[in-house]
């Protein structure tokens, strides 16, 4: 159990976050920090008072704390719109940013297209880290999730074992259940990897995944296993457009829970993450997806995947658009 850990905007995926922190009891304080609502400067004097007293983050404290006794949880909430809050975090899961969503006529923005609004957003959160928190772990889910923590890690400068992106639990978490459900087996017994950026071109490695040990395509036609890694390269999508109103945020939470847990519990779970590499893959200064070793350490090892030149060839091409965005990132935050 941490001492302290902080959940860095308390929308959808901050809520879950929060709600599951204190159910599984993983620090004995949380906080969560989110600015919302906004006061409308243009808003009538008595409505922008009101506004101004309300709290996204309180509510939802509030909410959560209403049920501890449910839940047998003393887990305190410490919850606000600044970012004060989070003085003593041993370890911050970062969300700050607007999710992608359903246009009127049903398309919707990639990741990458959120770029220039949520850079703005983690400019501002890492101050606050390096202000109130400087050794915390850093765990981040906003999107563009790889050149968003590079941008993070480009501020903050930290060690590299303390900053890392969740994506490939939640990559390999899609992959793994369209697996089962298709070959009519337990989740349990599918083991799934997912490589590479976050968006469109990342990589299922078909070569890594089993069931129950034995290679996937025993149960599955070449067909299905294409189809089902299509459909993973465009699962958020997916949720994005049934949802209307936003993106995935169950799941995410979840796959960066499983990621902090690895590291509270010192599980030295391999998962995969978006870790920086230097040299691994043939990779350099990029922050990419692949299998990391979680511990108390934070990322304390890099595994290198043996990949046949199909699959060493796709992750190329995914690491060709992280490259493509974090440069403009540099671009941005010169
Ligand atoms: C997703 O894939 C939110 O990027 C996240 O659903």
């Amino acid at each position: 159990m941490l001492k302290k850990i902080g959940i860095i905007g308390g929308g959808y995926i901050g809520g879950v976050l929060v709600q599951e922190v204190v159910r599984r009891r993983l620090a004995r304080v949380v906080a969560v920090t989110d600015p919302a609502p906004f006061v409308n400067p243009n808003d009538p004097q008595d409505k922008q008072d009101v506004t101004r007293k309300q709290s996204v983050a309180k509510g939802k404290a509030l909410d959560i704390l209403a049920g501890n006794p449910l839940v047998s949880s003393d887990v305190r909430i410490e919850a606000g719109r600044d970012y004060d809050i989070l003085a003593g975090c041993e370890m911050v899961i970062n969300t700050a940013g607007v999710p992608r969503k359903a246009r009127p006529d049903g398309t919707f923005p990639s990741r990458e297209e959120l770029l220039s609004i949520n850079l703005k957003v983690t400019v501002q959160v890492a101050d606050a880290i390096a202000k109130f928190c400087k050794d915390a772990m850093v765990l981040s889910i906003a999107n563009p999730l790889d050149a968003i923590v590079y941008t993070l890690y480009k501020k903050l400068n930290p060690p590299k074992n303390k900053i890392v992106g969740m994506a490939g639990v939640l990559d390999s978490t899609r992959y793994r259940y369209f697996v089962a459900e298709a070959a009519g087996v337990s989740v349990d017994n599918v083991e799934a990897l997912v490589l590479g950026g976050h968006g469109d071109d990342m990589v299922p490695v078909r070569s890594c995944c089993r069931i129950a040990g034995m290679p996937v395509e025993k149960f599955l036609s070449k067909d299905k296993l294409d189809a089902i890694e299509t459909r993973t390269r465009k699962a958020g999508g997916e949720v994005v457009g049934l949802l209307g109103f936003g993106s995935a945020f169950v799941s995410p939470a979840f796959s960066a829970l499983e990621m902090a847990e690895a590291m509270i519990f010192d599980r030295k779970k391999i998962l995969a993450s978006c870790a920086l590499l230097q040299g691994e893959y043939g990779i350099n200064n990029l922050f990419v997806g692949v299998p990391v070793m979680l511990g108390a350490g934070g990322v304390e090892k890099v595994i290198e995947v043996d990949l046949n030149d199909a699959e060493k060839a796709a992750l190329a091409k995914s690491v060709e658009g992280v490259k493509k965005t974090c440069a403009e990132v540099d671009t941005m935050l010169k």
